[in-house]
């Protein structure tokens, strides 16, 4: 089967790649030509485990190629995903512009029956308008169908959450779509879940969404065992004891971050009102996510009341571990804040670094970047934890105390058992819990 992917972002790449390697002939396509000859030659333009070998391994077993010529890789295609992006209007409703320009370019070079899969993550509805648009701008009567195959990857563990999937959702209205996708899915057959196009599209947005109210809610209650004598770590084990509640994602800290949760919550709490339902669970759960910076400032503001001219070191700047990725990072808003405050601030990120660069610049004077923990926190007043790389969790702390100003943490992550740290002579602070 012939399969083209437009799009070569992040989950266009991914799926590229992942379908290569389940054996099938693909063709990747983007109209950013400099991302195209970068990939084509093996070269992952974004950080992520494990992507940069399986792309190479499968250019070379040569049932990948990547082309700058959208027109013939639509053409050849049987089956067409559609990876671009639908970034987030200033109303929190998704731009969709990409996906229609792309239903038109699919118009234009309908030649035989095709499948069009909307991969990316779009409102309830969009298929509909993918159909409307292809049938408007068609110049034959060429059959085709659109499906609906939301995308779940993590960032950080997407080359292994391809391979590996919980669930395959596939939303179809014909069954000539259904049987080539089924196919193309073939070796996860039993992790398949068939639906209409509509539920499809929904089931997306609705993960998403609660899992971003999951942490939210977990968030709130670790405001209220900061109140208390209660340890929110012990309040999130003992809760996800429940099989029906279960464990993850009730990880307390600065809150969700990254190109899905925070923009996907928004959109569907704009499509529910469009559509006249109330959606007030989900506002309140964004709310909560945007007040975890304030509060954690605030905890800052507690240590050091003035932060005019202190030296404060942040580690990790991703908005989470295992990523350059700093879309709706935490650590932004942060540095925003601190900046604002007068502070100077020495930042370490194992990945992250260079994509933080060019949201705030290095200025000699108050922002540098540098390549190791030791080194920024070297005379820092205290030491700031916003992203849980594993590299952090085995520090040489005697170097970190030696190097500090101040023995001040505040763990935004709850990286560290407090005794731990408190043994080690550092004043500790972290989020719902002593
Ligand atoms: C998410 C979904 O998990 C994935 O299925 C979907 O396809 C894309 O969006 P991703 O954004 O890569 O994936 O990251 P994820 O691991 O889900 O974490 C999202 C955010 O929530 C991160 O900022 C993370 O730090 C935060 N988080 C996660 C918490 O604050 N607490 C938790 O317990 C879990």
């Amino acid at each position: 089967m012939k399969i083209s992917v437009i799009g070569t972002g992040y989950v266009g790449l991914v799926t590229a790649v992942g379908l290569a390697d389940l054996g099938h002939q693909v063709v990747g396509t983007d109209k950013i030509k400099d991302k195209i000859d970068r990939i084509s030659l093996g070269d992952v333009p974004i950080y992520e485990p494990g992507l940069d070998a399986l792309l190479k391994k499968n250019l070379k077993k040569g049932n990948l190629t990547f082309s700058q010529n959208m027109d013939d890789t639509i053409q050849a295609a049987e089956v067409i995903f559609v990876c671009v992006g639908t970034p987030q209007k200033e109303d929190g409703s998704a731009d969709m512009s990409q996906i229609e320009e792309v239903s038109r370019m699919i118009a234009k070079n309908l030649n035989s029956y095709k499948v069009v899969v909307e991969k990316s993550t779009v409102p309830v509805k969009t298929s509909m308008w993918i159909k409307r648009i292809i049938s408007l701008y068609r110049k034959t009567d060429v059959d085709f169908d659109v499906a609906s195959n939301p995308e779940f990857l993590r960032e950080g563990s997407a080359v292994s959450d391809f391979l590996n999937p919980d669930r395959i959702i596939i939303g179809v209205e014909s069954d000539r779509a259904r049987d080539l996708l089924v196919e193309i899915y073939g070796s996860f057959k039993d992790r398949i879940l068939i639906t209409n196009i509509d539920t499809a599209e929904l089931i997306k947005h609705a993960s998403n969404s609660f899992l971003a109210m999951k942490i939210s809610y977990i968030n709130m209650i670790s405001d209220l065992c900061e109140k208390t004598e209660a340890d929110v770590e012990l309040v999130a084990e003992g809760m996800g004891l429940d099989k029906r509640i279960g464990r993850q994602f009730l990880r307390a800290g600065l809150g969700y971050g990254g190109s899905c949760f925070p923009k996907d919550i928004k959109a569907l709490a704009r499509i529910g009102e469009e559509l006249g339902v109330t959606m007030s669970l989900l506002k309140e759960a964004d709310k909560i996510n945007a007040a975890r910076v304030e509060t954690f400032i605030k905890k800052l503001k507690k240590c050091l009341w003035i932060l005019k001219d202190k030296t404060i070191a942040m580690l990790g700047l991703s908005f989470k571990p295992e990523t350059d990725d700093i879309r709706e990072a935490p650590s932004i808003k942060i540095i925003a804040k601190l900046l604002e405050e007068g502070a100077f601030l020495r930042l370490y990120d194992p990945k992250a670094s260079e994509n933080m660069k060019s949201v705030f610049p290095e200025s000699e004077n108050r922002l540098i970047y540098v390549d190791n923990p030791y080194q920024a926190v070297g005379n820092a007043n205290a030491l700031l934890f916003i992203t849980e790389w594993d590299e952090f969790k085995n520090l040489d702390w005697e170097t970190i105390k030696k190097n500090m100003a101040n023995p001040i943490i505040i763990d935004g992550r709850n990286i560290f058992l407090p005794e731990d740290v408190r043994k080690r002579g550092f004043e500790y602070y972290s989020i719902g819990r002593r």
